[in-house]
């Protein structure tokens, strides 16, 4: 018998509509679009990091993407068109995901007591990725729409102005651990759900890939960490005179900018 004219339940395979590709499809989007949030963020914590080596090495990475060293002068929408397709991202990827949370109460506890029955650890990550994903809904929709609105507000000194006069710390600071936990965890699960660095042994793979995840996010949480004290110890001893911005001293002042 060919294939097509085989049944199940009395129903011919040729009459029976075909499987969807789209979970499929949605599931590799997913992975795609947390990969790419994923390097983005290892690329954001050293960029605003720089604030750690001098006020001039972060001023000067911010009028890099401002297309300063480019076009001789500095253009912040540049910095609105990357934030927006992160945010574009972002609000992508946080779609796909919601497929995955529990609908209802009945589901949600179905699934805490058969995370608690079992003590699996991925089990238990993938919860924290529920959660501090949820998490991440709120607090980095802020965060990007302030740097999509005032692409030009990014500097050691209006950076740290924000941060301590504009009390934007404790969201920082939340923030910072919702995303490195989401972050880590999600590298750990798509390494091990697509197979990458899976070698011949794939239990020792596993704990070894659950190890360096760890490592990462330590390294990260501490450079974050560091990076939003160095903000707020500049803020606060420049709260007298926030809002002004700052200039590196070998930048010569436009004398087409003085006032007359
Ligand atoms: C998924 C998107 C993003 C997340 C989750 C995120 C997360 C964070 C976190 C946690 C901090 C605090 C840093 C620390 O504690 O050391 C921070 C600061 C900062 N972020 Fe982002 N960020 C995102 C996107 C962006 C984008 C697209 C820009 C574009 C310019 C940006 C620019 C900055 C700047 C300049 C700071 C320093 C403080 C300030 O100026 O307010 N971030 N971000």
């Amino acid at each position: 018998m060919s294939s097509n004219q085989e049944t199940i339940a009395g129903v011919g395979l040729a009459d029976r509509p075909r499987k969807s590709r789209w979970p499929a499809r949605m599931d590799l989007a997913q992975s795609t679009t947390g990969l790419v949030l994923a390097l983005f963020m290892w690329g954001h914590m050293f960029f605003v990091s720089t604030i750690l080596i001098s006020k001039d090495a972060m001023w000067a990475v911010t009028k890099m993407f401002e297309g300063y060293f480019f076009f001789g002068k500095a253009f912040p929408g540049i910095v609105s068109v990357v934030v927006a397709t992160i945010l574009a991202i972002l609000v992508l990827h946080a779609f796909l995901a919601m497929r995955k949370f529990p609908a209802n109460y009945r589901q949600y506890r179905e699934f805490v007591a058969h995370k608690n029955l079992m003590h699996h650890g991925d089990t238990t990550l993938w919860w924290w990725q529920v959660l501090t994903g949820f998490a991440l809904f709120f607090l980095a929709t802020v965060h990007l729409y302030q740097m999509l609105m005032h692409p030009g507000a990014i500097g050691p000194y209006q950076s740290a102005d924000r941060v301590w006069t504009g009390s934007w710390w404790p969201l920082y600071l939340v923030l910072l651990f919702a995303v490195e936990l989401h972050g880590g965890i999600g590298l750990y699960r798509l390494c091990v759900k697509w197979g990458w660095l899976e070698g011949k042994d794939p239990a020792a793979s596993r704990a070894r890939l659950k190890t360096a995840k760890w490592v990462l996010t330590a390294f990260f949480l501490a450079l974050g960490l560091l990076t939003l004290g160095a903000y707020l110890k500049i803020g606060y001893e420049h709260r007298a005179r926030a809002g002004e911005v700052y200039t590196p001293a070998w930048v010569q002042p436009n004398p087409m900018e003085k006032a007359p």
